[in-house]
């Protein structure tokens, strides 16, 4: 998730989902981008049915996931994942409501069951919808960029999701970075923030250097990690793979049990 629009959490959720499957990890893409979906374009498929769907004319989750989603295009491709798409420009689920929450969660848990990850790509924002799933996830990850914009936006997205429903855990993601100097000094300012005024302590999980790879991949609708699994941005999101897998780890056996997206009830 993120506050800002544009910082690369599409693309970022993708390539980490690409890396998370090819490592052998049952992982299931979930668009929560209701309002500007776009991980169907990112993949250059065109799904028959999306998440509005499941959610508002009562289709079967199971046929909206798109099985092998990367995999379709291009046979040799390791990385074998599946994505539940979601529809653009659907204005009354960009608001979702605890109604639709509790039905969304009905209607999609039983069939997530299947798999070991499930990556949810959010919208930017700070609106219902960004907050709900938010709030449904196990670990949550926050995307920005150096750009002033992106980190007061962050702010504002840890702010209430930590005063507004008690979420006090983020991990940070810095993108589209120099190198590691911008890293630290982006996460720092973050960090000084969060934990002066709302008393939150971000941990920064790592960041992924500007690579103009990354750019051709989304012309040429592939992930970056299927064409170009060298370039450095691929390098850097596959070291967050990792550490994500090493945090996944230390949860598990938390995690025994639990429905795949929960109810967090507000304060
Ligand atoms: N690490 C990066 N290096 C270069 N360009 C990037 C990088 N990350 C994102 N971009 C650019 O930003 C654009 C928006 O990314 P996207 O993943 O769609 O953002 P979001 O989902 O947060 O709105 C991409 O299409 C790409 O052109
Ligand atoms: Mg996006």
């Amino acid at each position: 998730m993120s506050g800002k629009g544009g910082v690369g959490k599409s693309n970022l959720s993708l390539n980490l989902g690409y890396s998370l499957a090819q490592k052998g990890h049952g992982l299931l893409l979930m668009d929560c981008d209701l309002g500007l979906a776009n991980l169907d374009v990112l993949l250059g498929i065109t799904p028959d049915r999306n998440l509005q769907d499941v959610l508002l004319s009562g289709a079967d989750v199971r046929n909206a996931i798109v099985k092998n989603a990367a995999a379709s295009l291009d046979k040799k491709t390791a990385g074998a994942f599946d994505i539940l798409p979601a529809a653009s420009g659907v204005p009354e689920l960009t608001d979702m409501n605890s109604d639709m929450r509790d039905l969304l969660i009905k209607r999609i848990n039983p069939a997530l069951r299947d798999y070991k990850i499930i990556l949810m790509d959010l919208g930017a924002g700070i609106h219902g919808t960004v907050q709900s799933f938010a709030a449904m996830a196990a670990i949550r990850v926050i995307v920005l960029t150096p750009e002033p914009t992106a980190l007061t936006d962050a702010y504002a997205l840890i702010k209430v999701l930590s005063q507004d429903l008690g979420v006090k855990d983020f991990l940070v993601v810095v993108n589209d970075v120099a190198g590691k100097k911008e890293e630290e000094l982006t996460f720092k300012r973050l960090e000084t923030a969060c934990r002066k005024f709302l008393n939150v302590s971000p941990v920064l999980l790592g960041s992924v250097r500007h690579d103009l790879k990354l750019q051709e991949a989304v012309i040429r609708q592939k992930p970056l990690m299927e064409l170009f699994p060298e370039a450095n941005a691929a390098q850097d999101i596959t070291t967050l793979a990792d550490r994500i897998l090493k945090i996944y780890a230390r949860m598990e056996p938390y995690l025994e049990g639990q429905e795949p997206l929960r109810i967090l009830e507000k304060k």
